[in-house]
């Protein structure tokens, strides 16, 4: 059986003071059998929260990477930098990245690879437009960011990702996918990947991003291949990411 992972996406929000609270109200309402959990932070404050994480089950996790291993490319951060602050996911290919910062699939790729040469974890984010799901080009959009990323790795490797799907129109909107549109994706995704490796097909958890709340959490997980989410808004308020985190946990409220 896949572990279930909840992830927080903070983004580009935080402080001093608000993260220190919010790992301190997380770290105190885990479940006991809690699911794997991971706060993906702003690289300014992973010095930060890797001591406020140190000693818990929270893993740390950063929100993108570079493809290169170091050199002259300002603003950027290697992933032996990543490593250096104990994290252990680092996401890549969000949809932000992508939109604002013309991220390509061949580059979120290269990101990937870079990521699993360093020993860190990738979380590859993939996801439609609301334009593409209208016009019926979910399976082609999702399927084909996929592939890209699957192409660059080893059956091997391919097994040690985690792959998030997200929707663009859902993510910050408010707008779900319903438990039935999320699942009868992740079920494509999961036989795309079963294509290239047997084993990355049993191994590789697909957590669903895109306005999971307190609220819907629970139904989205309760589906056969949504193996955890990746949170964003809720993941700023401690009560709130806890909901999911206990949802995942199979805690019954
Ligand atoms: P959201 O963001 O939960 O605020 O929709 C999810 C994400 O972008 O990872």
């Amino acid at each position: 059986m896949r572990r279930k992972l909840v992830a927080g996406n903070w983004k580009m929000n935080g402080s001093l003071a608000a993260n220190a609270a919010l790992v301190a109200g997380i770290k105190q309402g885990l479940p006991a059998d809690a699911c794997d959990v991971a706060v993906c932070v702003p690289s300014p404050y992973l010095a930060q929260v890797q001591g406020e994480v140190a000693g818990s089950v929270v893993a740390l996790g950063a929100q993108d990477i570079s493809a290169h291993a170091s050199g002259a490319y300002t603003g950027e951060v290697s992933a032996a930098m990543l490593q250096e602050f104990s994290c252990h996911y680092v996401i890549v290919g969000h949809s932000e990245r992508r939109a604002y910062h013309g991220e390509s699939d061949a580059a979120v790729a290269a990101k990937t690879v870079a990521a699993l040469q360093a020993g860190l974890v990738p979380v590859v984010c993939i996801g439609e437009t609301l334009a593409q799901r209208e016009a019926g080009q979910t399976k082609e959009i999702v399927g084909g960011q996929l592939d890209v990323v699957l192409d660059a790795l080893s059956g091997e490797d391919a097994a040690r990702i985690v792959l998030a799907y997200e929707p663009v129109w859902a993510i910050g909107t408010g707008k779900t996918a319903t438990p039935e549109m999320a699942q009868e994706v992740h079920a494509m995704l999961r036989a795309r990947l079963g294509a290239k490796s047997a084993e990355a097909a049993a191994k590789v958890r697909i957590l669903y991003g895109g306005s999971m709340k307190p609220d819907n959490a629970a139904q989205l997980l309760a589906m056969e291949d949504i193996d955890g989410g990746l949170i964003g808004g809720a993941a700023l308020k401690a009560t709130d990411f806890l909901v999911i985190v206990e949802a995942a946990s199979g805690v019954v409220l």
